[in-house]
């Protein structure tokens, strides 16, 4: 188990860029009461999808975007709905609650 974060920092509705190393981060969401995790990482060129959490949303704040080159994503499955990786999807990473933290389940 890999801690990223305090729960109460994950706010329904905005991301959450949890850095790892200086070269790899990890972007939580909460939906509602669920949480979803995703490696940052574009599946068009393999960089991270932006450097600030507000600016990793569309303007509707309804899908996860890609500042590089407009992607978006289903903040649900990590699915590309739109853009140069259309029909790829982010990678999953398994998260979960413990004590408080926000956790990897790896
Ligand atoms: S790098 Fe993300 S859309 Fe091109």
């Amino acid at each position: 188990m890999t801690p990223l974060c305090p729960a109460a920092e994950v706010i329904a509705g905005l991301p959450v860029i949890v850095r790892l190393s200086a070269t790899a981060s990890v972007i939580l969401l909460r939906l509602n009461d669920h949480l979803v995790a995703y490696r940052n990482v574009c599946p068009h060129m393999g960089i991270e999808l932006d450097w600030e959490a507000e600016r990793l949303l569309t303007p509707s704040g309804r899908y996860l975007q890609c500042t590089g080159h407009g992607a978006w994503f289903d903040p649900a499955s990590g699915h590309c709905l739109g853009g140069p990786c259309a029909g790829e999807s982010l990678t999953a990473l398994a998260v979960l609650f413990r004590d408080d933290m926000v956790v990897l389940d790896d």
